[in-house]
């Protein structure tokens, strides 16, 4: 016999009683969260609960009565303490299921993709432009960009007096000594030919050489200029290096880089650490020769600089010029991009709007 039943043979004809069951029952069966059966707990079983006031009333009962009411009160809290708890836990069992729903995982829905950023337009154009000429057989080597003077003007055949340093103007960097008074030989290089004297003072021929990085010159900033920009120099030296060699390979690379029907020619230039010196031009894409805006109407387009290594140069590094020959180029990649994607304005290579980077 379970606890209630006997419990419901006790009570018996106890009206009173039978009612206060019931009630308690459905009390508990009727809490529809932990904290209202908490509340029906305190009611019922707690010091101040009706099931403490039932025992304490006992003593005040006629003797007869006493011993079935102590049994009554005992069953009785036995049992509310039984069903409150069954009732407790399916109530625990019901919240945790309606947390776990709440949390569901979707599996059927489609995955977030992760944004990777990717190369800005500049590295993939000098990406471009290095191997091409890892191809050919070149190497690649980079230089620091805040340079000594040596490097950028006196070693490349432009001693102080030379009026061609006054061709750049350069960002100067002071060296912090007051002690020391350093003098002014130090700037941020005006273009990447110092590489060449680096490399040649620590390598001997030969020397096929590609070398991309920053130049700094202190240029008002416009749609064509900018204070830092960058080029890939590129040089050559062996015996019997001539300028054949150097029109060959410059266009071998164009070719390369423009596609086969671009024509190039050399234009005479001058150049302090070069001797011939000449600058490239390509034949316009927009017009094919024939003229037009982009070309400002000559069919060309002016892309580098190069020529033969000065033999004044190969003094400085102590390279025998009756044994040895070179020649040299330099572009600056910006133009390259700008003709190679019809970019009329340099600043977007800068500003980095994603709506423009995006778009390579
Ligand atoms: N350094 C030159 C410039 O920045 C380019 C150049 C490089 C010319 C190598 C000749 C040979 O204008």
């Amino acid at each position: 016999m379970s606890d209630l039943e006997h419990l419901k043979e006790l009570i018996g004809e106890r009206k009173e009683m039978a009612e206060f069951l019931d009630e308690a029952l459905s009390a508990v069966e009727q809490s529809d969260s932990l904290e209202s059966l908490e509340r029906v707990r305190v009611e019922m079983l707690g010091k101040k609960g009706k099931v403490s006031a039932i025992f304490r009333g006992i003593p005040s009962l006629p003797p007869s009565e006493r011993p079935v009411l102590g049994e009554i009160a005992n069953t009785l809290r036995r049992v509310l303490s039984d069903e409150i708890a069954r009732k407790k836990s399916v109530l625990l069992a019901e919240e945790e299921r309606e947390k776990l729903s709440e949390a569901a995982l979707d599996v059927t829905l489609p995955g977030r993709r992760k944004r990777l950023g990717h190369k800005h337009l500049l590295s993939s154009v000098i990406d471009e432009i290095i191997s091409i000429f890892l191809t050919l057989g070149y190497r690649v080597e980079e230089g620091p960009e805040i340079e000594l003077d040596y490097y950028n003007f006196e070693a490349l055949n432009q001693p102080a007096y030379h009026p061609a340093r006054s061709l750049q103007d350069s960002f100067y960097v002071k060296r912090r000594d007051p002690e020391k008074n350093y003098p002014d030989d130090v700037l941020l290089r005006t273009h990447t030919s110092p590489v060449q004297i680096r490399v040649m003072e620590s390598d001997s021929p030969p020397l096929y050489v590609v070398s991309p990085g920053k130049a700094y010159r202190r240029d008002e900033v416009d749609a064509t200029h900018s204070a830092v920009f960058h080029q890939v120099e590129g040089f050559a030296v062996d015996r019997d290096i001539n300028m054949g060699h150097l029109k060959g390979t410059l266009e071998v690379f164009i070719k390369k880089l423009f596609g086969e029907k671009r024509e190039a020619r050399f234009r005479p230039h001058f150049f302090p650490f070069t001797e011939p010196s000449a600058e490239m031009d390509i034949s316009c894409f927009a017009c094919s020769g024939k003229g037009c805006a982009l070309c400002k109407g000559s069919g060309w387009l002016e892309i580098m600089g190069c020529g033969m290594i000065d033999p004044n140069v190969f003094g400085y590094v102590s390279y025998d010029p009756e044994r040895f020959s070179g020649f040299a180029f330099g572009m600056g990649v910006e133009r390259i991009a700008q003709l190679k994607y019809g970019i009329d304005d340099m600043r977007v290579f800068f500003e980095n709007d994603t709506r423009f980077l995006e778009q390579f």
